[in-house]
């Protein structure tokens, strides 16, 4: 079984990625860590992020067997990943690392924001998770604190807002919602209900009745 989920900067699709395939006993790809680790490389280089070059030949030279996810979690690279991304010939590097990660049986989920329209355009399960851009900057202006980073809250709403229209604007494989998946809006929603809401939607499509 495939499980593709989509949705914004901070829409909670991480966390529901990993909890989803602990329940399944599938192996997880957050896709969002890629192109991270392409513009942490960039950076790394001393090249700008928009320099396509530069994050092509990061992007073939990838080991995501090395990744660190604190450093590639910082919210620099976050911002320099948005810019990476936009780069076609860069999601065209990446294209078959993803697909393969899919393939493996038994299967797997995976997390972005293109995986129900162009990585895993046939997954068995798709699932589009959002929230508000007010809601998603306060859990992430959380996470930051908890992590000992104090970072005004309207701060982290400008650049969800500003990363939203980036993904969503793009030419190549921009951020949408596939038209066969299911939405789920956390907007009021804790992260234990909104699992429950996941599987729910999982087993309502491996039952083949789709969701009520
Ligand atoms: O999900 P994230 O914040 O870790 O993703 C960082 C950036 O990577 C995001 O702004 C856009 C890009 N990305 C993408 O273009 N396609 C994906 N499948 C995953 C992430």
């Amino acid at each position: 079984m495939i499980i593709a989920i989509d949705g914004p900067a901070a829409s909670g699709k991480g966390t529901l990625g990993k909890r989803l395939a602990a329940h399944y006993g599938l192996p997880h790809l957050d896709t969002g860590l890629i192109y991270r680790a392409v513009a942490k490389s960039v950076l790394d280089a001393g090249r700008r992020p928009d320099d396509a070059d530069a994050a092509v030949a990061a992007a073939k030279a990838l080991d995501p067997a090395r990744f660190d996810e604190v450093a590639l979690k910082s919210h620099a690279v976050g911002e320099a990943a948005s810019v990476v991304s936009a780069i076609p010939a860069v999601r065209a590097a990446l294209l078959a690392f993803q697909r393969d990660f899919a393939a493996q049986p038994p299967g797997a989920v995976l997390d972005g924001r293109d995986i129900g329209t162009v990585i895993c355009p046939h997954a068995d399960v798709k699932i589009y998770v959002t929230a508000t851009p007010e809601v998603r900057a306060r859990r992430r202006a959380a996470e930051y604190r908890a992590q000992g980073r104090d970072i005004d809250e309207a701060t982290v709403l400008a650049d969800i807002v500003k990363r939203d229209e980036r993904d969503s604007q793009r030419a190549a494989a921009p951020l949408k919602q596939a038209p066969d998946a299911y939405l789920l809006d956390t907007t009021h929603l804790a992260i234990d209900p909104a699992i429950r809401a996941a599987i729910d939607i999982v087993e309502a499509t491996r039952a083949g009745r789709g969701r009520d």
